[in-house]
């Protein structure tokens, strides 16, 4: 069982590196990709998308929802996030939120492009979330 979850999520995070290169940063830089398993076994991607209007800039973790949402799947089981930072970088609150509307139980599992790992429940980054 461990070791199906372990597959899983190297599959994600494989997902995310991809969705990744799709990253619209001209303002950080700072490329983002998130990938989404849903309890039906499906995946869905996104990444961070900025705009001049630097508050208007879309999370890769939100645009992932968002995906899967629009497509019906609203059971999140895992998500994985990708960047290029020195450690995993883990969801903003903002971000925290959203995801526990849908699925405040999940898993979050944080990944570098060097292989460094890190994984938590959802509940532990937002204790207590409105539900
Ligand atoms: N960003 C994400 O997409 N997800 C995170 O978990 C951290 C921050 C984006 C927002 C912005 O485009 C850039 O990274 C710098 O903050």
């Amino acid at each position: 069982m461990a070791e199906n979850n372990q597959l899983k999520s190297n599959k994600l995070i494989a997902a995310a590196a991809s969705a990744r290169s799709a990253a619209y940063v001209p303002y950080s830089k700072f490329s983002v990709g998130a990938a989404i398993l849903t309890k039906s076994g499906r995946i869905f991607t996104g990444c961070n998308v900025e705009n001049l209007s630097l508050g208007m800039t879309i999370c890769a973790e939100r645009s992932a929802a968002a995906a899967a949402i629009a497509a019906g799947d609203k059971e999140f089981v895992m998500i994985s996030v990708v960047t290029d930072s020195k450690k995993p970088a883990v969801p903003c609150g903002a971000c925290r939120q959203v995801l526990a509307e849908f699925s405040p139980e999940m898993r979050i599992v944080a990944a570098t492009t060097t292989g460094e790992v890190e994984d938590f429940e959802l509940g532990e980054l937002l204790p207590k979330s409105a539900q």
